[in-house]
């Protein structure tokens, strides 16, 4: 059986054997907080800006960070190492620990902290080539998406949403605006322009919205950051997602519009052809 090895609060284990106590605050509550972070070629991928947010969201609900950077490197590099794949997706989660069940924060906490390794699945032959469909809905989710929390019920929502539709994401508005899809962020281009929502309580900044910024700047493409009206998302010359396992991913189509005009129309565009290029250029010299 494929048993593969995971850290859990000080052990390296078989997955089969990392058990969580039924207290834990993050099993009845979903306090806590994860991160996901790439690795090509055994080398994660961004990994300094990954942890500094990994920083911001345990800061943002009061959990002490359990290790320094240089541990979690560490830990991080000591589960990767027990497996084969040559590109994987780290995940990482940390809760505020067993307590007894009461909502308000315990005295005294000792955070839960596991790290897991899957291969990475990126999106198929098909999807790169012709782009995919993705449907709209409100987004209902609470006003704090700005922090990674492992509370995402709403987020589970939205990506149901899509599946039922046979779509790649649910991509939200709130009071008319365009926020995030249930787990990556939207970019719309207009007249040659990057656009993509302004780094606020309403989406999770992705590690890929300041890569985004500097592929933007290294390649003389227009950026701009600013509220995004839902007319403008369906109007636009094209739209992209972005997020550790899409990377960089084209949307022709959203609720059976077609994005883009003339030649373009439901096809990826210049601009996502020119940022997928970039971004795995950027891969490639990642540093380890
Ligand atoms: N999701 N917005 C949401 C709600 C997300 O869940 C994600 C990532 C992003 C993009 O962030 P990044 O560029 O750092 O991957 C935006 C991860 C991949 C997940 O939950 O599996």
């Amino acid at each position: 059986m494929n048993d593969p090895l995971v850290y859990l609060n000080g052990k390296f284990t078989p997955i089969s054997e990392a058990h969580v106590p039924v207290l834990d605050r993050g099993f009845i509550f979903g306090d806590g907080i994860y991160e996901v972070i790439p690795v090509y070629g055994r080398k994660m991928f961004r990994s300094d800006q990954h942890l500094a947010r990994l920083n911001r969201s345990l800061a943002a609900i009061g959990i002490p960070n359990p290790h320094s950077k240089e541990e979690w490197l560490k830990l991080i590099a000591q589960v990767m190492a027990a497996h084969t794949a040559d590109d994987q997706m780290v995940y990482l989660q940390v809760t505020r620990g067993v307590a007894k069940r009461a909502h308000a924060f315990p005295a005294e906490i000792t955070p839960t902290v596991f790290i897991m390794t899957n291969p990475i699945v990126l999106p198929n032959a098909n999807a790169r080539a012709n782009g995919v469909v993705c449907v709209s809905m409100e987004d209902k989710r609470w006003l704090h998406c700005e922090i990674k929390s492992i509370s995402l019920l709403g987020n589970v929502l939205a990506a149901q949403n899509a599946a039922e539709h046979q779509a790649t994401e649910s991509i939200q508005f709130r009071d008319g605006f365009l926020s995030e899809a249930s787990a990556s962020n939207v970019w719309v281009v207009k007249d040659g322009k990057v656009i993509g929502p302004p780094k606020d309580n309403l989406i999770l900044e992705g590690i890929r919205y300041g890569l985004i910024e500097e592929l933007c700047a290294a390649k003389d493409i227009p950026f701009e950051m600013r509220r995004i009206p839902r007319v403008e998302v369906f109007a636009a010359d094209e739209v992209f997602l972005t997020s550790a396992t899409k990377e960089v991913l084209a949307v022709v189509k959203i609720d059976d519009q077609t994005i883009g005009h003339g030649s373009n129309a439901g096809k990826p565009g210049p601009i996502y052809h020119q940022l997928y290029a970039a971004y795995q250029d950027a891969k490639a010299a990642s540093p380890a």
